[in-house]
């Protein structure tokens, strides 16, 4: 069922089916032992009520571990509404769950166009929010384009994504920024394990459902050589995989020739690739001059937020035509016969074919979104309009919390290594 807007307006949600709760809901279960973390945190704020009276809202990709961290801000007081940050990640039953067993107001169906998409994150703008917790800036975006109808309440805002902060750095040095914002995905207990580990499998998970291929012996070009290209590289060469980087950063060219890769400009590597990745927050990486050089066969997917990391317009105009052979692969037919296929509709493909990081990982990256809320909650009133990192003692204080849970102890400084440490005496 898929109430109208203004049967959903009454009803204070739109999501796809109410009935899939039960299947949502055994999921959610199911990623709750993997978060240890964000359940301690939770527990902590059910008891002290840290985000009493709060309205925060969300634009997430709407899965299992979401609906955790919808959970953990609820428990700490907080009223939340959720709206995807990607029409193609929507766990529908995860969706429904939410709505139906922990009455939160989701607005969020997956494959939704570009309007409904834009209309949920409005919807949840006019819940007069006093934060927002973004992943790629929309929400952020939509007040800044839209000053007169939205943002008034808001006191402060978090970001969970490398592209996100990157637009956020641009509403700031262009002066425009209209309130403080905490880069999430700046805070090392997020990138070095998130947008590593978690890009790094989850890329691999979405390519491997949606195709089932076999990655030993295959060409498989990783573009862009950030934490996540980082991440995907590893785990493709793990699985057998002979590893091409392509970059256009010296420095990070030069870590993947020393990790070991091939690193080559794409052009080259378009020519004898078989699985092509990008991973780049950029726009246009893989265009016609790469498509017309490629291999019959070959299989092109975006892991980066935004789906304009390939030219899917030129490979239209290259095709003469494109069939959907299983679900998350359409097949482009070239004019001289070669087969080209896309994953994910050129959407982050670990999301769109696959289930997004698994829990244990974004265990992490929402304790930090946790933290910060209960920071904002407290100081962004004495913040100026600027982009934040997570206070270091969080980041600290979450990597702790993830040891002991993992059962990790490590050592501590004596105190004559802190006097050393502390020094600048001692020498040779
Ligand atoms: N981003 C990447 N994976 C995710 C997940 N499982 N849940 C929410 N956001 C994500």
């Amino acid at each position: 069922m898929t109430p109208t807007m203004s049967a959903s307006s009454r009803r204070s949600w739109h999501i796809s089916d109410p009935g899939l709760a039960g299947s949502g809901r055994s999921k959610i279960a199911w990623a709750e032992s993997q978060m240890p973390v964000l359940l301690h945190i939770r527990a902590r704020a059910s008891r002290t009520q840290p985000l009493k009276g709060l309205r925060i809202a969300c634009c997430l990709h709407v899965t299992t571990e979401t609906a955790h961290l919808m959970l953990t801000l609820k428990a700490g007081g907080a009223q939340v509404a959720l709206c995807a940050s990607n029409p193609l990640s929507t766990q529908d039953d995860v969706a429904a769950s939410l709505v139906k067993d922990f009455g939160v107001a989701v607005y969020a169906i997956r494959g939704e166009d570009r309007q409904t998409y834009y209309r949920h994150i409005e919807t949840v703008l006019a819940s007069s929010p006093h934060l927002t917790m973004d992943d790629g800036a929309d929400l952020v975006s939509t007040i800044h384009k839209h000053p007169d109808r939205f943002g008034e309440s808001v006191i402060g805002g978090t970001e969970e994504t490398t592209t996100g902060v990157i637009r956020l750095r641009s509403l700031e040095a262009q002066g425009k920024l209209r309130y403080p914002i905490i880069a999430v995905n700046d805070a090392n207990t997020k990138h070095l394990f998130d947008n590593r580990y978690g890009t790094g499998q989850s890329t691999i998970d979405g390519i491997l459902r949606s195709t089932n291929r076999l990655l030993a012996g295959s060409v498989f070009v990783v573009c862009g050589y950030g934490w996540c290209g980082k991440g995907l590289a590893q785990r493709a060469r793990g699985m057998g995989a002979r590893v091409i980087v392509t970059e256009i950063n010296p420095v990070q060219a030069l870590e993947a020739v020393m990790d070991g890769f091939g690193v080559m400009p794409l052009a080259a590597a378009a020519r004898i690739g078989e699985i092509f990745v990008t991973v780049t927050g950029c726009s246009s990486v893989i265009r016609e001059e790469h498509f017309r050089r490629m291999k019959d066969g070959a299989l092109v997917a975006n892991s980066g937020h935004f789906d304009v990391e390939l030219d899917l317009p030129a490979l239209r105009r290259l095709s003469r035509s494109r069939r959907v052979l299983r679900n998350g692969i359409q097949q482009h037919v070239l004019k001289d016969g070669r087969r080209i296929n896309v994953l994910g509709e050129g959407r982050l493909v670990n999301l769109a074919c696959a289930e997004g990081h698994p829990p244990s990982v974004m265990d992490l990256s929402f304790a930090n979104q946790a933290l910060a809320c209960e920071y904002l909650n407290r100081y962004a009133k004495r913040l100026a309009p600027k982009v934040y990192p997570v206070p270091a003692e969080l980041d600290r204080e979450i990597a702790a919390l993830k040891l002991k849970a993992l059962g990790v102890t490590i050592d501590r400084l004596t105190p004559a290594q802190q006097r050393y440490l502390a020094g600048w005496e001692l020498g040779t």
